[in-house]
């Protein structure tokens, strides 16, 4: 199934739908993680290795490591490093042990929002990766790692409205502001404009997280205009793969906010994506690094 579903765009249509409609969620998470890893991880390392912080940062704990897609991608590129991912899904923990052949790379139980002694400065970079969108106390989360990393946090989310493209695929704009518009709605869970939020608090200085962290880096701004691109792509392999993408998104989306989603559209309007040789993308993600402030090293005061 994961190898159909990493092809979804040779099929016909009619074969495409009904391999989504036919996987479980834990085959399509999969597959849009190892997909979204070959996607961007290229664009994202050209980034992180040449970040001050990178080299400093030896021992790199990625919180919410899914099946580990994007932390044994970035432990081949860095090898003298070492790793630890923590993933609450016992599924997908399982998914990433199995495909760990690596020494340098460990992976457990855990959950971003429930206070791990073991973790305790156990890091110098803590990497939240599509993550704090998911969780329902981001900020507790972010209090946590505080205790874990030693000097930075790498986040890497969400933001839809900074995606840019020479071919704007209607139906993923369409099921994302849906998306947004339940988010909205208070008590709901997840919000997929979280880093963005946490910047803004963070820069006006009225975030709980004030005391702890300061930005060092940031793409986008607090009003979510772009600073600097980081993710665009061209070429037949990463049209293929950001199609891919799309469809198994859509299909997650569907699935996780309960909001319609227009899978046969999506499928139209990627195939003039796909044809056309002089198309580009880019995703909607924000990148933000913070460091700890020095008067925060080695506090208790979360403990
Ligand atoms: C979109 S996936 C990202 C996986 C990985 N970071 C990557 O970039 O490929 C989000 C992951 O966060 C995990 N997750 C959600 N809530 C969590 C929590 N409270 N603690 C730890 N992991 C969590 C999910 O189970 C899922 O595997």
């Amino acid at each position: 199934m994961n190898m159909t579903l990493n092809h979804l765009v040779d099929q016909d249509k009619h074969s495409t739908l009904q391999t989504l409609e036919n996987a479980t969620d834990a085959q399509l998470w999969d597959a849009l993680l190892e997909g979204q890893a070959k996607l961007l991880f290229d664009s994202e390392y050209s980034w992180i290795a040449n970040e001050n912080w990178w080299p400093a940062s030896k021992r790199v704990l990625e919180i919410g490591s899914g099946n580990g897609a994007f932390l044994l991608t970035l432990a081949g590129h860095a090898p003298e490093k070492s790793y630890l991912g923590i993933e609450k899904l016992p599924k997908s923990l399982e998914k990433a042990l199995e495909s760990n052949k690596r020494t340098n790379v460990v992976f457990r139980e855990g959950d971003a929002e429930v206070f791990d002694e073991r973790l305790v400065d156990s890091a110098d970079v803590v990497i939240f990766r599509l993550v704090l969108q998911h969780l329902s106390d981001p900020v507790l989360a972010l209090q946590n790692a505080a205790q874990y990393s030693n000097d930075y946090v790498l986040i890497i989310d969400a933001y839809d409205k900074a995606r840019r493209t020479s071919h704007p695929i209607t139906a993923m704009d369409e099921a994302v502001d849906l998306v947004e518009q339940k988010q909205r709605v208070q008590n709901s869970t997840g919000n997929r404009r979280i880093s963005l939020d946490l910047l803004e608090t963070l820069q006006n200085k009225t975030s709980p997280l004030s005391d702890l962290y300061e930005v060092i880096f940031t793409n986008l701004d607090a009003d979510g205009n772009l600073l600097k691109e980081m993710t665009r792509f061209e070429g037949k392999r990463a049209r293929e793969l950001f199609s891919n993408h799309v469809l198994l998104f859509l299909t997650l989306v569907n699935r996780t906010y309960h909001v319609p989603v227009n899978l046969d559209k999506a499928f139209d309007e990627l195939q003039d994506y796909l044809k056309d040789e002089e198309a580009w993308s880019s995703v909607g993600m924000h990148y933000l690094v913070l460091r700890k402030k020095y008067t925060q090293v080695h506090s208790k005061a979360f403990r």
